[in-house]
């Protein structure tokens, strides 16, 4: 088996996306009102990410000779959109920290890191995007570390 302080990690990583699976699928899930026309289906797009991400990782676990997790973590969940998308830019900005860490504890194992580097640019990509998205918000403008960001 490899390293098991990757393999213990890359299972965080897969709880959280687990996390995600769950988390954006219920902010799709109960959206109404004229807003869910827009982003009842992003929710649900980024729940396939999270799926998509869990798979691959859960592959690469099984691939080094580990047992996936089959659990996740607590959702945050809320009816104020500005509130799911602050949820949101938090849980890409952990995804990212948690990928960033996976890459150093993958050290010399080339294919691992681009195997993981290739996830990280997604999901710095969505911290892009919920970034933007907080943007000229009411949520930016009540916080004045968004405002100047
Ligand atoms: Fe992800």
């Amino acid at each position: 088996m490899a390293n098991p302080t990757l393999i213990d990690h890359l299972n965080e990583i897969l709880k959280h996306e687990w996390t995600g699976v769950a988390q954006y699928s219920q902010a799709g899930f109960i959206i109404e009102g004229v807003w869910r026309e827009v982003y009842a289906d992003k929710f649900l797009s980024d729940a396939k990410e999270s799926f998509g991400h869990a798979r691959l990782v859960g592959d690469k676990i099984v691939a080094l000779g580990g047992v996936p997790v089959a659990t996740r973590n607590e959702i945050q969940q809320s009816r104020d959109l500005q509130e799911v998308f602050s949820f949101s830019l938090a849980f890409e900005s952990k995804a990212v920290e948690m990928y960033s860490k996976a890459i150093e504890l993958a050290g010399d194992d080339k294919p691992l890191v681009v195997f993981l580097e290739d996830i990280l640019k997604e999901e710095q990509e969505g911290v892009d995007e919920y970034t933007k998205l907080l943007r000229n918000s009411g949520a930016a403008a009540a916080n004045p570390a968004l405002k100047s960001a």
